[in-house]
């Protein structure tokens, strides 16, 4: 159940039974030669909505612009800086815990989101937040390394490619050749998006594919994605709102 397709009544009379609520977390940027500029919200906001009609909750619209500094030098990224973004979300967070929402779910779809919305979540009053993203779940992940292995990479990596072609549109380049292998320590000093500044990211990787195979994509893998994603969130939003507050 979408938020911004509710009205102000059905949203009070909600919150008498319900006081939980899912806040997908996305980005505008590009996903190399084969990925759409709005997969991470794309993707955050698809497995928020179907977890929320299993789940019976609300779901907020995405926020889907973040930080992506790395990315501007690829046309079509558009980045908060992530002080900017920290204030966008706690005011958020502040919003709804205004309203009665004690425990908000956010689901993310970025890494460059995760330090922003944790150094705020001290700062939040009067709800309950957790932060999850839709590939901490060991179902989903189970299913990118069985379909990509290692090829899934960092970014505009086929599993999340392939979600957004379930749910829009396949984009072909014959001519793509394999990405370039990361090494252990690159994933792990890089973990989160901590990449350098624009130009060097793209020098260091010109089509802006960090490591990801995202031609190895198809929209069947997109669909068995979402659904395994959804109901893993689902669950786990429902474990969150049910458990006591601390
Ligand atoms: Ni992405």
């Amino acid at each position: 159940m979408r938020l911004d397709l509710a009205t102000w009544k059905e949203v009070e009379h909600y919150l008498e039974h319900n006081k939980g609520i899912i806040l997908p977390t996305g980005s505008t940027e590009q996903h190399g030669p084969v990925g759409l500029i709005g997969t991470d919200r794309i993707c955050a906001q698809a497995i928020a909505d179907a977890a929320g009609e299993q789940a019976g909750a609300y779901v907020c619209t995405a926020l889907g612009y973040t930080p992506a500094p790395f990315n501007m030098s690829f046309p079509g990224t558009l980045s908060l800086n992530p002080e900017t973004f920290a204030q966008v979300i706690a005011e958020l967070l502040e919003g709804l815990a205004h309203h009665g929402f004690e425990k908000i779910y956010i689901l993310n779809g970025h890494g460059a989101n995760l330090e922003p919305i944790r150094s705020v979540l001290p700062t939040i009053q009067g709800a309950e937040v957790l932060l999850k993203s839709w590939w901490d779940f060991k179902e989903v992940n189970a299913i990118r390394s069985e379909l990509y292995g290692d090829w899934e990479g960092m970014h505009a990596t086929p599993s999340e490619v392939a979600i957004t072609q379930a749910l829009h549109r396949v984009v072909e380049d014959p001519s793509l050749e394999e990405p370039k292998k990361l090494s252990p320590e690159f994933i792990r000093e890089h973990a989160g998006d901590k990449h350098g500044p624009p130009d060097e990211h793209r020098a260091d990787f010109p089509d802006g594919r960090v490591g990801s195979h995202s031609s190895l994509a198809r929209p069947e893998h997109g669909k068995r994605l979402l659904d395994a994603a959804s109901k893993a969130v689902a669950e786990d939003f429902n474990a969150f709102v049910t458990a006591s507050c601390v």
